[in-house]
């Protein structure tokens, strides 16, 4: 029986993922190393740390470069979120959100983001969550379960009665390692492992996804 959905939020809630894409490709730039969206893909939902590892190829540097190139990458970043407004809010997030809220499921944010609390501010959804786990958490990044983890414990749930909504590998494989279930957002290729795949929000609701995740119940152990 679940009783929580957390939402990942670039990529979920709304379109950031594409904005984390072009910051870093503006930084592979400035360093020529080419960049394009298939390469992406093996960013997408990871850590800031991580995705710079991800981008130099094996290129090594100094901790101190590496500060400086995250923070560069991140200014390129909030640049580009600095316009957002609550019509950036993807389409069937926010009657979802407000659909659970009247069912009496709790809703929190689980995102890697260090700027997941700015995002949110903007797109003016914080009063529509019970919480936010985000990456100024200290805690180990998605694809490690410790997020979802912690959204648990803030909610005093059993993982099991958590659902896990997410548009990135590495965030369906962090569901599974927190023994939760996860409905995957976009293509199969990318989110394939999830127990539900759907192209995105829109159009959904709360009571389809449960109905469709029960009728297909045999097909996976619940946690
Ligand atoms: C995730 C994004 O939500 O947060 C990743 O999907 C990003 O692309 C990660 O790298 C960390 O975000 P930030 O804002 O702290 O650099
Ligand atoms: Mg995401």
């Amino acid at each position: 029986m679940i009783r929580a959905f957390l939402f990942d939020l670039d990529g979920v809630l709304t379109d950031t993922s594409e904005f984390h894409f072009l910051a870093w490709k503006r930084l592979g730039e400035d360093l020529q190393i080419p960049f394009n969206r298939e390469q992406n893909e093996a960013l997408r939902g990871v850590s800031r740390r991580e995705s710079l590892a991800l981008l130099l190829q094996g290129k090594t540097v100094t901790e101190e470069e590496a500060q400086q190139l995250m923070e560069r990458k991140n200014r390129y970043y909030v640049d580009y979120i600095k316009k957002l407004t609550p019509a950036n809010v993807l389409p069937g997030s926010r009657e979802i959100l407000i659909e659970l809220a009247s069912m009496g499921l709790k809703r929190m944010i689980v995102s890697a983001s260090k700027n997941a609390a700015l995002v949110i501010k903007l797109l003016q959804i914080g009063d529509l969550i019970d919480g936010v786990v985000d990456g100024s958490s200290q805690a180990r990044s998605k694809p490690a379960p410790d997020l979802f983890l912690l959204a648990a414990k803030a909610l005093d749930l059993d993982p099991k009665f958590c659902l896990v909504l997410e548009d990135a590998a590495a965030g369906i494989e962090a569901a599974h390692a927190a023994g939760m279930l996860a409905v995957g957002l976009g293509p199969v290729e990318r989110v394939g492992a999830a127990e539900l795949v759907i192209p995105s929000l829109e159009g959904q609701s709360a009571i389809s996804i449960l109905k469709r995740l029960d009728k297909k119940k045999s097909t996976y152990t619940w946690a």
